[in-house]
């Protein structure tokens, strides 16, 4: 049994923007996803990549369940969702850190609705940040820390309660190049220490070639799946990765398939915007 399933999901928005209204049959309805199915095995690695505002944080929001869908359904374990949970943690984008709080304080947080007592959770919360590679920064607070720093705490604390699921919402987009690429690897190595199922939303098609074993590429708006694209380096288990990976040909050719994917999605979007702005 697959570990979360996409049923036909729809997710539409009460709107009175006129602007926003394609949806001619119901004027008041914004249609942000449509029709979504999609399957994601228990340990998978899936990165959905899509043009911006194609509904990529309505999918997430629906999945954290800080949503529902307006129609169809998502399955984790075979049980509809139908509100957020421990079985999964999230990421924002946005440093969503305690600012009172030390690093070590906000990894125990998430360990304190879990009911896991006091003494352990602060061995609970230094393994995690160890983890991350933040031995030495327990007792610092957010605005001590880079915004590197900062992202790994927030992944420390989703990871210290123990989710199955991994989910991100374009976790590494706020972040310089250098400290994004090694973010990337840190978060390949720790889901495969770990074996979580990650959910990792992007708009970024290096980052989602890099870190994906499948991309699921999105429609511009309204959201749908438009081609789920299998990623696999065969060298990458003989620690094929950081540069060699990034400039070897078998990256180009996936980051050129994805790349034309998203191209003739960016281009149909610019155009209803065209049609719109004249209508
Ligand atoms: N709560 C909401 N109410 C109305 N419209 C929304 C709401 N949330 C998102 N939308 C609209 O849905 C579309 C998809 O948004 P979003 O999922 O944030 O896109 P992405 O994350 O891919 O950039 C956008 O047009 C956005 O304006
Ligand atoms: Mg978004």
């Amino acid at each position: 049994m697959a570990k979360i399933v996409f049923e036909e999901v729809t997710k539409t928005f009460p709107t009175k923007d006129r602007k926003n209204r394609r949806n001619r049959r119901n004027k008041e309805q914004f249609t942000a996803l449509d029709g979504i199915d999609l399957e994601i095995e228990a340990g998978e690695f899936v990165v959905v990549v899509g043009p911006s505002g194609c509904g990529k944080s309505t999918l997430l929001d629906l999945l954290g369940g800080l949503t529902r869908p307006s129609s169809g359904r998502i399955l984790l374990d075979g049980k509809p969702i139908t509100g957020p949970g421990l079985d999964r943690g999230i990421v924002f984008q946005q440093y969503a850190l305690l600012p009172w709080r030390t690093a070590l304080g906000n990894v125990e947080f998430g360990l304190e609705a879990t009911g896991v007592p006091r003494r352990e959770r602060s061995s609970r919360a230094r393994e995690f940040l160890d983890l991350v590679g933040l031995t030495g920064f327990e007792d610092r607070h957010p605005h001590e820390l880079s915004g590197g720093m900062r992202q790994r705490v927030a992944i420390a604390r989703s990871l210290a309660y123990d989710p199955d699921v991994l989910l991100m919402d374009e976790p590494f987009a706020a972040l310089d190049a250098q400290t994004r690429e090694s973010l990337q690897d840190e978060l390949r190595r720790i889901w495969q220490r770990t074996g979580k199922t990650v959910v990792f939303i992007t708009h970024g098609i290096e980052e989602a070639v890099y870190l994906g074993q499948k991309v699921a590429v999105m429609t511009s708006r309204p959201g749908r799946v438009k081609e789920i694209v299998p990623v696999s380096f065969g060298a990458r288990g003989d620690g094929f990765q950081g540069e060699d990976l990034r400039s070897s040909p078998e990256f180009a050719r996936y980051r050129h398939e994805i790349w034309t994917l998203l191209h003739d999605e960016v281009a149909r979007a610019q155009q209803l915007e065209k049609e719109e702005a004249t209508v």
